[in-house]
């Protein structure tokens, strides 16, 4: 996606499963990101669900969106939203359509303008990084998404079902050409690995064939603050708030072990279970 004149990585937060997070995970770790002094540009890709204008407390702020500046009706300034948490962070956001429309208007012009539309956003905002909200099921906006990416992080948590989503994204990422597939295991549950209810990281690592990147721990107050459009730094617990940035730090190129800093992980069993 980048090219000389314009730097950036761009980054698609997807799985074909629903609800395992991927607006959770794009919202905050593009603050995490930010925080760390990187332009950042989270992209809303759910035209039928859209969620990050919710997630970032700005969904009255929101005048135009990306299909306005694909159309013509509106320029990609307008359509932008600076967050005043951090500096250089930027949501672009989805329409409001019904179910059946994403995909009546996903045509060959409309294809070819979103990769140009993306990328004026990206100088726009002078983006290192460009993060891309995915929804969970509809294949073609997926599809629409893939072609922008550099690589993407696929988000599961540890129940078959999110896990069984998590293998599949796999190989329609694969089936799609996008490189750099990393898994973010969200909502992650001690007790349950610890009791034997959930499987540990590398079993997830074997079912899905997929490296690690992140693992970010249930967190009743990310979930909360959401509902009041609070992002992780007003809302989550220590351990949650570290492995969030954590996380930003490894795709920023970092080494940091996986829990690092992580209160009360009892790490060597989690992980080998
Ligand atoms: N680490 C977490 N701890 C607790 N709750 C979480 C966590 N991550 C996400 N959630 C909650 O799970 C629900 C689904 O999250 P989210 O909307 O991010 O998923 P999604 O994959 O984007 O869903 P969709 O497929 O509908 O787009 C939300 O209520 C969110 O607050
Ligand atoms: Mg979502």
């Amino acid at each position: 996606m980048s090219d000389n004149s314009c730097k950036f990585v761009s980054v698609l937060v997807t799985s074909c499963k629903g609800g395992v997070g991927k607006s959770t995970v794009t919202a905050n770790l593009a603050l995490a990101l930010a925080r760390r002094g990187k332009h950042v540009l989270a992209v809303d890709c759910d035209f039928s669900n859209r969620t990050l204008d919710l997630l970032f407390g700005c969904e009255d702020a929101v005048l135009y969106d990306l299909c306005d500046v694909i159309a013509g009706r509106a320029a990609v300034a307008d359509a932008l939203l600076a967050d005043p948490r951090a500096e250089g962070l930027h949501l672009l956001p989805a329409p409001f359509l019904g179910e059946d429309e994403p995909s009546a208007l996903l045509d060959d012009a409309f294809t070819a303008r979103f990769g140009e539309v993306l990328r004026e956003a990206a100088e726009a905002t002078g983006a290192d990084f460009i993060l891309i909200d995915t929804p969970g099921s509809a294949e073609a906006l997926l599809t629409l998404a893939a072609q922008s990416a550099d690589m993407a992080l696929i988000v599961t948590g540890h129940h078959p079902a999110a896990i069984r989503g998590a293998e599949k994204t796999g190989l329609l990422l694969d089936s799609r050409g996008v490189p750099g597939q990393k898994l973010v295991l969200n909502r992650f549950d001690i007790d349950a690995v610890m009791d034997g209810r959930r499987p540990g990281i590398n079993a997830i690592i074997d079912m899905t064939r997929t490296a690690i990147l992140g693992v970010i721990p249930e967190d009743r107050g990310l979930e909360l603050g959401q509902e009041a459009g609070k992002l992780y730094t007003e809302s989550a617990a220590k351990n949650t708030a570290r492995a969030i940035d954590n996380l930003a730090a490894r795709l920023c190129g970092e080494s940091v072990p996986l829990f690092a800093g992580l209160r009360r992980l009892r790490r060597r069993r989690l992980v080998e279970r």
